[in-house]
């Protein structure tokens, strides 16, 4: 029940609209009534003491009843209400009704015994006579503090409950009114306020349902259009995300398919032909180099998946002892592949915060690529320079650099420039796709130029001062087999 917020805001609205009529409804009506109810007794006491004034010397046993009748009437008259007098024995002595009244007659009532010891005597009482609510005031008629009789009024209190009863019959109609067109504009309210909310859930149940284009027109600026603008910033991004991943497996899968059927290929000409064992040995060559490929493939895939774990493994450690760290292990590759290995290393590193695997995979592609696509003969450089707002670090070689039409696509994921020359090194073009990846999620930049005075690339990334932690010298690695490195003497 109630599982509409419109339906709920607009039952709790009308509950609280109902509620406060009611209260100041009875507030109002109660002090309408005191009010009424006082001006009448004041009427009454005001003319009851000027007729008790009047009949002073007129209020005995043997009064004259017409003539105090009469002036009891005309006072009646003025204020429609009932008077009578009283002697002190409670004996009426005139009546405003005359001969229809209780002339004569001893009204024994607690206002009027009041009356006669001095006092005001008043009452609210219902007449079952006239079926009718009557107030009634007795008052002293004395002379020197002795008591020469009292004078009794009654007036009906019917007009007071008559125009109570008309000012609640507005009230009420008023505030059904006002209930009424409160309801209708909550009810416009609640679905402009419902309206927006009942669009984001359709459309989140359309991206749940894989219907990943899904915009919501932004309408407002409150928490309701920010929710608004928030769905459809997931929406893209979800929709991205999709499109990347999609676009992923389909790399994946045809970059696996290549090495895949070439085994294919040979283990069914394996089975199919009697072959030479010279030829049996190339195939065999063949599928063990396929395979070979699938593996680092794999792992380079694997890597990717498990980025996310390495990058929030940070810590802070020595650049300068890592860059050492990472020469010190391509040093002896650089000479086995007959290559120059040079470093060049400021005194004025800092400190950084980050996973040391991830800068270690970056350095360790870049000079991977160096070293592979630079012919014996030539010249690696890893160099780093301390800018203060960032550090770049670039791996420079003297290889056979790449053509300027590639260089959009260089950091795209399973990217070659010369496919066929980059498989048969090993690579799968996944190496600067990663180290991009890992750049940019630090904040930094990557990319490459081409050597101006050689051939050759370098390939640069910068490190942002966000990821600097102060630290001691002490910090830097020390370096066995420095001495191996050749200075930084560098003809550019
Ligand atoms: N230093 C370089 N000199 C010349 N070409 C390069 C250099 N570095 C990269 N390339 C080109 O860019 C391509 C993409 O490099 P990337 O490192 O992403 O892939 P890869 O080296 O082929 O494979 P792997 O994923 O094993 O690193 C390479 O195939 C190569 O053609
Ligand atoms: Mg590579």
């Amino acid at each position: 029940m109630f599982k509409s917020i419109r339906l709920r805001m607009t039952i709790t609205y009308l509950l609280l609209i109902a509620l406060a009529m009611l209260i100041t409804g009875l507030l109002l009506f109660n002090m309408l009534e005191k009010y009424y109810l006082l001006s009448a007794e004041e009427n009454l006491k005001r003319t009851g003491s000027l007729t008790a004034e009047l009949v002073l010397n007129y209020l005995r046993e043997d009064a004259d009843a017409v003539f105090l009748s009469s002036i009891a009437e005309n006072f009646s008259r003025q204020i429609n209400a009932r008077v009578i007098f009283v002697s002190p024995q409670q004996t009426v002595l005139g009546d405003s009704l005359r001969v229809g009244g209780l002339l004569g007659v001893k009204m024994d009532r607690a206002e009027i015994a009041a009356a006669l010891g001095g006092k005001i005597g008043q009452s609210i009482q219902y007449s079952n006579l006239s079926q009718q609510w009557v107030l009634q005031v007795a008052l002293p008629v004395e002379e020197g503090g002795i008591s020469r009789g009292a004078v009794f009024l009654s007036t009906s209190l019917n007009p007071v409950y008559e125009t109570l009863a008309a000012v609640r019959r507005l009230f009420l109609g008023a505030t059904l009114g006002t209930m009424l067109v409160a309801g209708a504009l909550i009810v416009l309210f609640a679905r402009r306020l419902t309206e927006p909310i009942l669009k984001l859930t359709t459309a989140a149940q359309q991206v749940a349902a894989g219907r990943l284009d899904q915009h919501i027109p932004v309408q407002t600026d409150d928490e309701i259009g920010r929710l608004a603008r928030q769905f459809n910033i997931m929406a893209t991004k979800v929709k991205e995300t999709n499109n990347r991943l999609t676009r992923f497996v389909a790399d994946v899968s045809h970059e696996l398919r290549t090495p895949l059927s070439s085994i294919h290929i040979c283990l069914q000409t394996l089975q199919d032909y009697e072959l030479e064992p010279e030829e049996q040995k190339e195939f065999l060559e063949n599928i063990n180099y396929e395979t070979q490929r699938l593996i680092y493939l794999v792992e380079d895939l694997l890597a990717i998946t498990k980025r996310q774990e390495v990058a929030e493994k940070r810590e802070t450690f020595s650049l300068a002892g890592l860059l050492e760290e990472v020469a010190n292990a391509t040093f002896p590759r650089a000479g086995r592949r007959g290559l120059q290995f040079l470093m060049e290393i400021p005194p004025n590193l800092p400190g950084v915060h980050l996973s040391r695997e991830d800068l270690k995979r970056v350095l360790f592609n870049l000079l991977d690529n160096a070293l592979q696509y630079t012919p014996a003969g030539g010249r690696v450089k890893l160099a780093a320079v301390n800018s203060g707002k960032e550090v770049c670090i670039t791996v420079q070689d003297t290889g056979c650099g790449i053509p300027e039409e590639a260089l959009p696509h260089l950091f795209e994921r399973f990217y070659r420039v010369d496919q066929a020359r980059s498989r048969h090194l090993g690579g799968t073009g996944l190496g600067l796709a990663i180290c991009k990846e890992i750049i940019n999620h630090y904040g930094g930049e990557i990319g490459v130029r081409g050597n101006r005075e050689e051939k050759g690339s370098t390939f640069y990334f910068t490190l942002p001062a966000t990821l600097f932690v102060a630290m001691s010298p002490a910090g830097r690695t020390g370096l066995p087999g420095a001495e191996n490195f050749v200075p930084e003497e560098e003809p550019h």
